[in-house]
């Protein structure tokens, strides 16, 4: 049994989130922690909205609302769609806490105090006609590295190299298309070439990462260079050293801030789980595990940036220091990261609206339909396509055919038939291999899921009710009326094999998992779902919150023999088969033109 932080990257408060997104950090993250509790390990599972920074800012003045106003709207908004797919967080926050910003400023501190965190001037751009400040990533043209020419201002996405704005070739606004202007502009960065030792041994031991990540962070380790972490912004945490801590105009930048939610987040947790030190066991032993999951834009933050701040505050870059605040903290086991889901081969953009809302999506087609395609035709290693073709096809054949159907059908006949779960009496070869199929899959599939690799974990898990499927279309149990121990006995291996695959499938099919649990005769929660919960926070205003106790559920990773005898009812379809014109005309609220 192990401690498993499950790190989640923080939407940004500045829209409502599309499917793409979720693709990336939410649904790949809920699918491991909800296999890490079914194994028994102990998961902290934490994230929150990104409510600071320009993104915030930007959108704030295109509603004509305040920065917070904006947050508070959006956060909600995220909150019950997060809610709706029943990612399973043990706090779900925001960066705009109080806990939040004293933590913020507690590591801003110890990273200064060891010399990690230094000053200078800096050319930072402006926009010409409205003298604000122009964020790194609202600036595009050419990459002076590889002549890719949709470089932002922060990286370049052609060939992963991190970028200053005021090298870019050709730099335009991307809010308005001007030149920006540059200005000089006193700001505090993080001292990455004195991470640059310690952190390249740490990242030449993460040789089981993926590839797509090891590569990225590679690149950036060539090239280490100091990385602003303050901006020309009224939004943000302040800077908490005398003489910067009022200056209105300057704030820390929000990627530095986000970062240090993991770490506020399980503080928070602790706090209203009443053992105010409880986030140690996942952050300070060195046997836990930290995972943490996210799109490829967001790699450099987390593979670099965030392991050179928790270096930094234990006192463990280059050139040593003090140990911080918060005690020795552990750097990431792994980072996880997907990559980009397009829609019918185009990125997704809000601004053509070529855009699935996660909101629409659930109300339409529910949670667990969008949860099986991400995991089985996700970006995980490549990206990859949504098509409602596809949509479709994998609703109506994988899920409502394939194992909808096993369900059903095995559910049916025992309910038509005994009423009840029947005995099995003497078992066959045929028997013995599907229900060893079964069992053995727990160990193929917890080994692929303990390793992040989805979709092979899902198609093995979809293998034994393909097996399943293929055994009762063998067997006939429909024409044993003369046989009844036989006819009993197929009905109670099937069951028995739609139970386990049932569990194999709970983290990533949760509510349907409580379903077929309930329509085994089961009663109570077999896989718990997130709650929204709103708190209160001395000093701050109040908030919604996503928390649950997933403790207490019954969903165990093993095949769990039936309770013979356990009345059934009759079933009710697992999953709506869709019209197969969707696949061609798009619903109502993304229509394909
Ligand atoms: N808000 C960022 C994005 O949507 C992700 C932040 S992840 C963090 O790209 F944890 F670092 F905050
Ligand atoms: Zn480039």
């Amino acid at each position: 049994m192990t401690s498993i932080l499950t790190n989640v990257a923080w939407p940004y408060a500045n829209g409502p989130r599309h499917i793409g997104h979720v693709s990336g950090f939410g649904v790949p993250s809920d699918v491991f922690a909800r296999y890490a509790r079914m194994a028994g390990h102990d998961v902290l599972m934490v994230s929150g909205t990104d409510e600071h920074g320009t993104p915030i800012s930007v959108q704030a003045d295109l509603e004509g609302v305040t920065p917070r106003q904006l947050a508070d709207k959006y956060n909600r908004v995220i909150v019950e769609d997060l809610q709706g797919l029943g990612l399973s967080y043990d706090l779900f926050t925001r960066t705009t806490t109080v806990n939040h910003y004293s933590v913020v400023q507690s590591i801003f501190k110890a990273l200064y105090a060891n010399g990690y965190v230094v000053s200078h001037a800096q050319q930072s751009a402006i926009s010409p006609s409205t003298g604000r400040t122009l964020p790194d990533r609202f600036i595009e043209g050419t990459c002076p590295i590889c002549g890719y020419d949709g470089a932002r201002g922060d990286q370049c996405d052609n060939c992963g190299n991190q970028l200053d704005p005021i090298d870019l070739i050709n730099p335009r606004s991307k809010i308005n298309g001007e030149t920006p202007k540059f200005v000089e502009s006193e700001q505090f960065f993080l001292d990455l070439p004195a991470f640059a030792e310690t952190l390249g041994n740490w990242l030449a031991t993460r040789t089981d990462w993926r590839p797509n990540v090891l590569k990225f962070s590679a690149n950036l380790l060539e090239d280490l260079k100091p990385r602003a972490i303050t901006r020309d912004l009224d939004w943000g945490v302040p800077i908490p050293l005398d003489t910067w801590a009022d200056n209105p105009m300057k704030r820390i930048y929000v990627w530095f801030d986000a970062v240090i939610g993991y770490l506020s987040a399980s503080i928070e947790w602790a706090r209203r789980s009443g053992a105010a030190d409880a986030w140690q066991k996942w952050w300070c032993d060195p046997e836990a595990e930290s995972y943490y999951f996210m799109g490829k834009d967001n790699i450099v933050f987390h593979s670099v940036i965030w392991p050179s701040m928790l270096m930094g505050q234990n006192g463990t870059g280059d050139h040593g220091g003090e140990l911080g605040p918060f005690g020795q903290l552990n750097l990431p086991t792994e980072v996880v990261s997907s990559e980009y889901l397009t829609m019918s081969g185009a990125k997704f953009s809000t601004s053509r609206k070529q855009v699935i809302y996660v909101g629409d999506f659930l109300k339409e087609f529910g949670p667990d339909a969008l949860r099986y395609y991400i995991a089985v035709a996700g970006p995980e290693n490549n990206d990859s396509d949504f098509t409602w073709e596809e949509f479709v096809r994998r609703n109506n054949f994988e899920l409502a055919n394939e194992w909808g159907n096993l369900v059903n059908r095995s559910i049916s006949m025992a309910f038509k038939n005994v009423g009840a779960i029947p005995a099995a009496t003497e078992l066959r070869g045929e028997d013995l291999e599907l229900l060893g199929a079964a069992k053995d899959a727990f160990g193929t599939v917890g080994a692929h899921l303990r390793r992040c690799r989805f979709k092979q974990a899902i198609s093995e898990a979809m293998r034994v009710v393909g097996l399943a499927n293929k055994y009762i279309s063998e067997s006939e149990p429909w024409k044993l009326k003369e046989d009844i121990p036989r006819r009993d006995t197929v009905l109670h291996v099937a069951l028995q094999v739609v139970q386990d695959a049932n569990t194999l499938l709970t983290p990533f099919l949760p509510h349907a998992a409580q379903k077929v649990h309930e329509g085994l005769g089961g009663t109570g929660v077999w896989a718990a779902q997130p709650r929204i919960e709103v708190v209160t926070e001395a000093g701050g205003p109040d908030y919604p919150t996503l928390q649950g106790d997933y403790a207490t559920q019954q969903a165990v990773w093993e095949s769990r023999p039936l309770a013979v005898g356990t009345p059934l009812a009759k079933p009710t379809p697992l999953f709506a088969k869709l019209d197969e014109t969707l696949g061609q005309t798009g619903p109502d609220f993304a229509p394909l033109v």
